[in-house]
């Protein structure tokens, strides 16, 4: 088994559950990429955007662990956490510095260009199933004898109780 073969999925749970088991409306996520000394060192936010599509923001990996595969590891995590929500799609706005580096790298990862983002940064999309064979094939690429990171999901901060209970009421339409 390759190295990329055998990363494995986020180990926290990825719905907030609530008493009786019925899980909650999927809320915005965290995943992290953290040392076998839980450090962290990379980061992704995934959140529900739109019908049938995720927003990915806040894409971070620390400069020393940089090009080793994790930002491609991240994004497939994040499409992957949308598809086993039911998300057809993604999209994102790139942060790219003019280079146009950034925006290769995500268009090697099947997201296309679709103009400008609300922030003025180029806003990318994609469909799942064109992207998740994509990361893969990076992945493949790229990843090589990875060091001992792990990925985990966990509810985004700033989710406190109450803003919790109030997303949970507006996806159900109570308010
Ligand atoms: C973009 C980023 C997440 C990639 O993480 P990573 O773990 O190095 O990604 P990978 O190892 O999977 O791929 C490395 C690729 O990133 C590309 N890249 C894009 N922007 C980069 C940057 N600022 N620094 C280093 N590499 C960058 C490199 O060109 C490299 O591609 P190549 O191997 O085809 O040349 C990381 O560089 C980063 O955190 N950059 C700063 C924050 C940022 O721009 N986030 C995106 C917001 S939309």
């Amino acid at each position: 088994m390759t190295a990329a073969q055998s990363l494995h999925p986020p180990s926290e749970p990825e719905r907030l559950g609530r008493p009786g088991g019925e899980p909650a409306p999927w809320l915005p996520m965290d995943i992290l990429c953290e040392t076998p000394d839980s450090e962290v060192v990379g980061q992704v936010s995934v959140s529900p955007s739109g019908p049938g599509a995720i927003l990915i923001q806040n894409l971070r990996v620390q400069e020393p662990h940089r090009g080793q595969g994790l930002g491609v590891w991240l994004v497939a995590e994040a499409l992957r956490l949308g598809g086993r929500q039911g998300r057809g799609r993604a999209w994102l706005e790139a942060d790219d510095n003019g280079s146009g580096r950034l925006l290769r790298w995500y268009r090697a990862l099947g997201f296309r260009d679709i103009g400008q983002g609300a922030h003025g940064q180029p806003a990318m999309e994609t469909s799942l199933a064109r992207a998740l064979p994509a990361v893969q094939r990076q992945l493949r690429a790229r990843v090589t004898g990875l060091p001992p990171y792990t990925l985990r999901a966990v509810p985004a901060p700033g989710f406190t109780a109450r803003s919790r209970a109030a997303s949970i009421e507006r996806a159900e339409g109570r308010r």
